[in-house]
């Protein structure tokens, strides 16, 4: 048996998000129409001998109650929400549930960070681990030498795949091969955890004072366990050679929501809508997802890169393209909405634009509409934020609406 531990953080995490994480948790924010957790906890319900999933986070309980049981009946495995009473790092976390996660006696425990899009080779990763043994094996990758400061830089025997150096967002260059967030460990990781915590509690070690500036019950996988096992035929990698990509702001959500919506395309091309603007059906461009209940006139064109969620109505001659719209949306004639993202029960009036600034790229310069918030007609927003109840009535161009 195994079981899967997806670490969800909680609302302290979450700020870069705004103004969208104000009233949803970030890990049930929609890419390509499903919450972002959605996807590792459909590629977990792929391991064969899958026993439970855990959500570990310190969002409150109500807030994950519902899609945890959707889920689960959904998948047909018990999906449990977790919540700590306050942050203990990402392997404090785990470690804290060490009851409850070991209760099965699973062989192994993947933990993934939820904050990631990939096509999570986890079989894969587990079949490797098998072979390397040690107590975890990590998904890596090559990224450009500028990204890669902004993760774990780590470098592995190019023959055994040891993990034989790791350094979490080093100052100086490293290496460009990094930690994607992805793990599979047998239960010795819990004793590599508990390791750490009697060192920090010894006082005669000057581990504590010397390296620490976080809590003494605060343990993070990668500074606190990684970087001291590698090297030690402990811990091993599997090279991802498939899309991956962190989602730290809304801006790479766009990004992932596209990623994932063209691996719908190979693994279940019948999630995406199709159309070509006969037969009173709209025209859809690419790779899109809209959801049964979405109202859409067959005068609209939508895509390529277009999530649109439950019960949104699309108004006629609406252009869409490169955008999440989410629940209860309202987009009347003629509007255009580009590189942008559209809060719950936000409307947009006619002829009005939503877009990103010309100098869009994946970091900044899209608009975000938080939740409710009403476009009139005519107006033009352009990569700004508009925080959520705002009524617009004129235009704005590279803004922040408080
Ligand atoms: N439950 C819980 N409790 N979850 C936590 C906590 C905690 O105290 N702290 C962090 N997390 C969750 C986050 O929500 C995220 O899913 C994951 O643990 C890792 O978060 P961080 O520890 O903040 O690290 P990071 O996201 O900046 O970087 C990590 O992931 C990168 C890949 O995305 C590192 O492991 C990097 O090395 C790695 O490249």
């Amino acid at each position: 048996k195994v079981v899967a531990v997806i670490m969800v953080g909680g609302p302290t995490k979450g700020t870069r998000f705004r103004p969208l994480s104000f009233n949803t948790p970030k890990p049930l924010i929609p890419l390509a129409g499903q919450p972002m957790i959605h996807h590792p906890i459909s590629a977990c319900k792929k391991i064969s001998n899958l026993a439970q999933i855990f959500l570990i986070g310190f969002y409150e309980e109500r807030e994950f109650a519902l899609y945890v049981s959707s889920i689960s009946n959904e998948l047909k495995i018990p999906v449990r929400y977790l919540k700590e009473d306050k942050p203990h790092g990402s392997a404090g976390a785990l470690y804290y549930f060490r009851d409850r996660i070991m209760e099965e006696k699973p062989s192994h425990v993947f933990l993934l960070n939820c904050d990631v899009c990939c096509s999570f080779p986890l079989q894969g990763i587990l079949d490797a681990h098998r072979r390397y043994g040690g107590i975890g094996t990590m998904l890596v990758i090559k990224v450009s030498a500028e990204a890669a400061s902004q993760f774990g830089e780590l470098i592995a025997d190019p023959d055994t795949k040891e993990l034989l150096h790791y350094t979490e967002k080093p100052e100086t260059f490293v290496s460009d091969l990094i930690n994607c967030g992805v793990y599979v460990f047998t239960s010795d990781i819990f004793n590599a955890i508990e390791e750490v915590y009697s060192q920090i509690r010894d006082a005669s070690s000057n581990y504590q004072s010397a390296t620490r500036s976080v809590p003494a019950d605060f343990v993070r996988l990668d500074q606190d366990i990684l970087s001291p096992l590698a090297g030690k035929k402990q811990l091993y990698t599997y090279e991802n050679k498939d899309f991956w990509e962190q989602i730290k702001t809304p801006g790479k959500s766009l990004k992932c929501s596209a990623l994932y919506l063209s691996q719908f395309r190979q693994t279940s091309p019948h999630i995406l809508a199709s159309g070509d603007g006969t037969n009173r059906k709209p025209n859809i461009i690419g790779d899109v997802y809209i959801h049964p209940s979405v109202k859409l006139h067959p005068t609209a064109k939508i895509g390529p890169n277009v999530s649109i969620s439950a019960n949104v109505r699309v108004g006629p001659g609406v252009r869409l393209i490169s955008c999440i719209i989410l629940d209860d949306v309202e987009i009347k004639d003629n509007a255009v909405v580009i590189n942008s993202i559209i809060g719950w029960k936000s409307s947009i009036g006619r002829w009005s634009r939503v877009q990103a600034s010309g100098d869009y790229n994946e970091r900044l310069g899209i608009t975000i509409l938080g939740e409710a918030v009403t476009v009139e007609d005519e107006v033009a927003v352009i990569g700004s934020i508009v925080l959520q109840n705002k009524t617009l009535n004129v235009s704005v161009q590279d803004d922040i609406i408080l």
